[in-house]
């Protein structure tokens, strides 16, 4: 009965699959793309295997000596197909302004006829002589209150078996999906379609890419690439864009943003949310491990990545992390900086863009000190120190990355998979700044707090495709990832902090942090990575109410003696490098974040303005 025949083509639906709705869409997209057969997964082990040996088969993966790394894999992608594509990502709401400045927008129909309708609709075709894969997959645990489910149909089986690491995904989802269960549609294609007896490529995708979202309908359309963000569409696709505006909707919030809990020697536990952008230290921050002085401290992961965070009946904000793993940046992680992460990625992991040891191992600049004499690159090159040294040629893409389960974490919090989430003590947020911007600054109330996320700076990354090293604002980390208008977002976050402050609950405190200011020899000056800590305890502090800290213009930092220094040689000149406040660098800073608010015009709240003038006061009165 299930089994509807469509010239040629059969759905193959598991007797399991009692959702007509999901069944007819899944046969109207395989008519569309007229893909060769449809295959359901159901997300066991078995078919995770199978699916491997398929793409080491096709060429896709290279399979890791087990010997060094139990059961990964190695894929390499074409190089023209490598990070995130911002320029080719559209948020088509019905109104134009509510996608706001900072999005690309399309008229919802005129998008439809380019992807689905028009006569020469991308998507028609787009999967012919391929199989189409349908993935059925939980954002949050499966089941949960807080978690909310999609269905991915993807002629990529690279697309497949990464969302079985990166969600709660296959066969269970569809029991708690029934038969008229909500689940938001994202259809995925690579955009190569074979023709017969037409051999495949390693790495098919398209130089034509759509990533486009429809927010009013709640539905995702991803042409043309195979990479990350681009093609994993419950990451950023769902849980950001389109799970921004399911928050703004509902009164929740869907931030890019790592989870961690703090516990003191004393047994108590402290959560913090911090939100940096792409390629700027979450996943670091998420695995700390404190200095040796801390001891009997301990960091926990809840995520490394996003969080879904809704006010609970006592008036706290609680997170969630709606992944099940990690799609972490491979390049600079080592032993060293992050012991935790690399750990997880003993067994069990999907690289992609890294580089290939004589041995069947895999390496990526900055994971020893000294690069193996012989490599083969990301490229499938010859890759020598000496070859580097010629022609700067890196072993590893900067965006390579790794995908890997968080069970594999041994820093994994115990609650990570809470249902109820962590109650959230402190939010921060962070940019990649070489100057300016000091290491840690606690805003005094919630306005001022939203103001520093909302005007936050950042350099550019190989996270996405462009230039990099660019000082761009980056409001709240969510640049690139907002699903609507940022100012009637910021307005979400200072509606968000009424409504707890009304309730009568102490308001999560706000941090802006910076790791990443360079001395006079272009060097971070600050140490980092696990050093971190000794900031993350001062905000402790100031939670708790002991800690200690100078007010200055835009908010209050600690001096150097307000810091814990046992066990690192750090100066207090190196300190003030840090921590300076250069007047004419912040004039020139107000008037980037005056360039924001004239971009941001539409619907900005009157507290940003208010709160730049007061700050602006400040700095002229010091
Ligand atoms: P996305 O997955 O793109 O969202 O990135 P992320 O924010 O999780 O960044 P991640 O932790 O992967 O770090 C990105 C790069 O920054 C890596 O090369 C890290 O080694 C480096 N990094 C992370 N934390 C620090 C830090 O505290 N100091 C310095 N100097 N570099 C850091
Ligand atoms: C990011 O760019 O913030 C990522 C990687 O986490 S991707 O999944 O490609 O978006
Ligand atoms: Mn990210």
């Amino acid at each position: 009965m299930n089994q509807p025949v469509m010239e040629g083509l059969r759905l193959n639906v598991p007797a399991y699959v009692k959702h007509q709705r999901l069944i007819g869409w899944v046969a109207e997209v395989a008519a569309l793309t007229q893909a060769r057969d449809v295959y359901w997964c159901d997300g066991s082990q078995a078919e995770y295997d199978r699916l491997c040996t398929q793409l080491v088969n096709a060429g896709t993966f290279k399979k890791l000596n087990p010997a060094k790394r139990a059961n990964s894999y190695l894929a390499c992608s074409d190089p023209s197909d490598v990070a995130r594509v911002e320029d080719r990502t559209y948020i088509c709401s019905a109104n134009k302004e509510d996608a706001g400045p900072t999005n690309n927008w399309m008229a919802p129909a005129e998008m439809r006829s380019l992807l689905q309708t028009g006569d020469k609709a991308l998507f028609k075709g787009c999967m012919r002589g391929r199989t189409l894969y349908v993935v059925p997959f939980s954002m949050g645990p499966i089941g949960s209150p807080i978690a909310h489910i999609g269905v991915e149909l993807s002629d990529s089986p690279y697309v497949a078996v990464n969302m079985r690491t990166m969600t709660r995904m296959g066969r269970a989802v569809l029991d708690v999906l029934g038969s008229d269960g909500t689940f938001v549609p994202c259809v995925h294609t690579v955009a190569a379609p074979l023709e017969a007896g037409q051999a495949d490529v390693k790495w098919p995708c398209n130089q034509t890419k759509y990533i486009v979202h429809f927010p009013e309908t709640r539905e995702i359309w991803s042409y043309g690439s195979g990479y990350g963000g681009n093609a994993l569409l419950g990451k950023k696709c769902f849980a950001l864009r389109i799970a921004s505006t399911m928050g703004r909707d509902q009164g929740w919030l869907a931030e890019h943003m790592l989870i961690l809990g703090v516990t003191s020697p004393e047994g108590k536990k402290y959560h913090f949310a911090a939100a940096f952008p792409s390629a700027c230290g979450k996943t670091n921050f998420s695995m700390l491990i404190p200095p040796a002085a801390f001891d009997g401290w301990k960091v926990t992961t809840i995520g490394d990545d996003i969080a879904w965070i809704k006010p609970a009946a006592d008036g706290r904000l609680y997170a969630i992390n709606p992944e099940a793993g990690y799609f972490g940046v491979a390049p600079g992680t080592n032993t060293l900086t992050n012991f935790n992460c690399m750990a997880s990625l003993n067994q069990d992991v999907i690289f992609t863009n890294v580089a290939l040891t004589d041995d069947g191992d895999v390496w990526w600049e900055g994971m020893t000190d000294t690069a193996p004499a012989h490599l083969i690159d990301w490229q499938g090159k010859d890759w020598t120190p000496a070859i580097a040294k010629e022609t700067g040629a890196k072993a590893a893409h900067p965006n390579a990355r790794f995908t890997v389960s968080a069970v594999n974490n041994p820093a994994l919090d115990a609650e990570w998979d809470n249902p109820a989430g962590v109650p959230i003590d402190a939010f921060i947020f962070g940019g990649r700044r070489s100057t300016t911007v000091p290491l840690v600054t606690e805003a005094r109330d919630w306005i001022e707090g939203v103001y520093m996320a909302a005007t936050m700076g950042s350099e550019t990354t190989a996270a996405a495709a462009g230039q990099q090293g660019v000082v761009r604002r980056d409001p709240f980390a969510m640049l690139p990832f907002m699903g609507y208008n940022m100012s009637d977002y910021f307005q979400h976050w200072l509606d968000m902090g009424a409504k707890l402050a009304a309730g009568g609950a102490a308001l999560p405190k706000i941090y802006c942090v910076n790791w990443f200011r360079k001395g006079a020899d272009g060097k971070f000056v600050w140490p980092g990575y696990g050093e971190n800590m000794r900031v993350l305890k001062w905000m402790l502090d100031r939670v708790e109410g002991t800690g200690v800290g100078e007010e200055h213009a835009f908010g209050v930092t600690p001096r150097y003696q307000d810091i814990n220094w046992n066990g690192l040689d750090f100066t207090q000149e190196q300190f003030n490098i840090t921590t300076h406040i250069d007047k004419a660098a912040w004039g020139v800073e107000m008037k980037l974040h005056e360039e924001l608010f004239q971009q941001l015009a539409h619907h900005l709240p009157a507290e940003l303005p208010a709160t730049k003038l007061k700050i602006e006061a400040r700095l002229a009165a010091e």
